[in-house]
């Protein structure tokens, strides 16, 4: 028997001052496919997120809108749940770090962190914008590279010569913003002594929580030595006020994180459990889902924060790489910045789920959306190799079989037994997020059954030996049931087409023992449209201006 395992799953929090678009897509389908995968295999595993709402950013995104932080944020959490709803990402909770139980949480830690000694104020300098009437952060401000020369670059990095540098270093810095000349001023703030955790981070770092590429990419980091942490930011700022401050506010990567904590701490509430069992007891696992854009934050700061205040430590970061679409960064101009909602009113979501599988491996490389392979792919994979096979037998079996199923052939057997015996491959990747490898055996399989049910021709049997016909028919579909149990977390509404076809109870990792023979199936119905190039096509074209 195997033990039951006890997970927390988190995606990272979007920010609230954009829409969701398909490279965001990557990770919340990615989570969402382990998440239903573990959850299938009989482990206990929620999935938790919200919606990350401090930072400049969104203050002046809500001031040229002209409303508050608060409705912004409300409108925003709105279309982000309505769009991760429609791709069927399975969150047990989606919430928000403006909640009291972030402020809550992010004031704890920052207490537990202080008595440690591990928090200090300093005096800087920071660039001020006059007119705006605050200090600015680093990509809110630009200037000319210090280094190369470049014009228009932010005030952290060129994006041409890659130079990082400090704002104060940038040639003829104006405020991003309004366009003004900055002026340099003077203010205290608070540092995270990050410096202080170097041992135990590495301890943490060579504990294997994250692949061995990224360890290597850590160690290069400590060897660089590890900075403290500015944590704080000066009013006007919309986040938390820091505790004991009188116009100080907590810097939004300070309570990004303890978002996840503080989305678990509100489920627990309505669900009556206690989020320290989650949050602190050794029975959890605890499962992070980022993108490579946000690795020092996760492996870093975070599990140092974690550390000083007791709670536990990832379990796991799992990184992934960034999209491509057609081979080149997503943009604006081309049109290839596709908006969640926008590839919602054209095309089901159920394609992009399995698309992405199909290109998702273990490693960090990004992943490119091809328009013409991505309609091939959906074409010939899902609707030709699986969703056929139902389409195929069905007709048989409801029209001419009286919807029995009856018993299998040898010939059939052999193929039944020979998807069996890859199962624990197929679950070994996707319990190691090796989700292509995991798509290209099943394709495998596919294949396989599809030849047995040529070979076969019940569509011809079925015309002078009826009984024959049935076997085969029983046999594809016994098929049709295993292949569609192991392409389930990928997709979800297929999946559950199929299952009210063969009219069989939710399938679930334990069920594929399970023969369906002597039973009846309902009316096949049609699953899944193909796409055609021309319209996939569009979603580019209707986006870009
Ligand atoms: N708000 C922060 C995360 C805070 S977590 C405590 C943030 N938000 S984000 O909206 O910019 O990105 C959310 C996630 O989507 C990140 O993990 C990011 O890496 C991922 N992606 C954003 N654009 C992406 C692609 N083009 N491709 C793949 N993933 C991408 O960062
Ligand atoms: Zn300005």
């Amino acid at each position: 028997m195997k033990t039951q395992r006890h997970l927390l799953v988190t995606s990272a929090l979007p920010y609230a001052n954009g829409s969701i678009h398909l490279g965001h897509m990557v990770e919340y389908i990615q989570t969402d496919i382990w998440v239903r995968f573990q959850r299938l295999r009989g482990n206990e595993c929620y999935y938790m997120c919200a919606d990350d709402t401090h930072g400049t950013p969104i203050m002046i995104s809500a001031r040229k809108q002209n409303i508050s932080p608060q409705e912004l944020i409300e409108r925003m959490h709105r279309e982000h749940t309505r769009d991760f709803a429609a791709f069927r990402i399975s969150f047990d909770n989606y919430y928000s770090t403006n909640s009291e139980e972030n402020r809550e949480l992010a004031e704890y830690i920052y207490r537990q962190a202080q008595q440690l000694d591990a928090i200090y104020a300093k005096e800087i300098e920071q660039y001020y914008c006059e007119k705006d009437g605050m200090f600015l952060p680093d990509r809110m401000i630009k200037g000319t590279c210090p280094a190369c020369k470049a014009k228009d670059q932010y005030g952290d990095a060129c994006e041409i010569c890659s130079a990082t540098y400090d704002p104060t270093q940038l040639i003829e810095p104006f405020c991003a913003v309004c366009g003004a000349k900055p002026v340099l001023r003077k203010s205290t703030h608070y540092y995270f002594k990050l410096s202080a955790f170097t041992d135990k981070l590495k301890a943490w770092v060579a504990g294997g929580h994250v692949r061995p590429e990224i360890q290597n990419k850590l160690r290069e980091w400590f060897d660089q030595g590890i900075k403290d942490w500015a944590i704080s930011r000066d009013a006007p700022y919309f986040g938390f006020k820091i505790p004991g401050t009188e116009d100080k506010y907590f810097y939004v990567w300070m309570d990004a994180p303890v978002g996840y904590i503080a989305s678990t701490k509100n489920w627990c509430k309505k669900n009556n459990r206690d989020f320290e069992d989650i949050w602190r007891g050794n029975g959890f696992e605890i499962h992070h889902f980022i993108g490579k854009d946000i690795l020092y934050f996760h492996t870093l700061f975070w599990p140092a924060m974690l550390m000083a205040a007791g709670f536990s430590t990832p379990t796991r970061v799992h990184i992934h790489g960034f999209l491509t679409v057609n081979g080149e960064k997503m943009s604006k101009s081309r049109g290839t910045f596709i908006k969640a909602a926008d590839y919602l009113a054209h095309l089901d979501p159920e394609f992009l789920r399995y698309y992405y599988a199909s290109k998702l491996g273990a490693a960090l490389d990004d992943l490119d959306l091809n328009l013409t392979d991505f309609v091939n792919s959906v074409n010939s994979y899902i609707l030709g190799k699986v969703v056929n096979i139902g389409s195929r037998l069905g007709k048989i079996v409801n029209k001419k079989l009286d919807n029995k199923l009856t018993s299998i052939d040898p010939a059939g057997a052999l193929v039944l037994q020979e998807i069996r015996t890859a199962i624990p491959k197929i679950t070994d990747y996707y319990e190691t997020l090796e989700f292509n490898k995991a798509m290209r055996e099943i394709m495998t399989l596919a294949d396989k059954v599809n030849k047995y049910i040529n070979d076969a021709a019940p569509w011809e049997t079925v015309k002078t030996d009826t009984a024959q016909a049935a076997k085969v028919c029983t046999a594809g579909l016994n098929a049709l049931y295993l292949l569609t149990g192991l392409l389930k977390p990928v997709l979800p509404r297929i999946s559950e087409g199929i299952e009210q076809f063969l009219n069989v109870p939710p399938i679930a990792w334990d069920a594929f023992d399970r023969k369906i023979t002597d039973h009846t199936i309902n009316e096949y119905t049609h699953l899944a449209e193909r796409i055609d190039l021309a319209a996939a096509q569009k979603l580019v074209s209707t986006t870009a201006g």
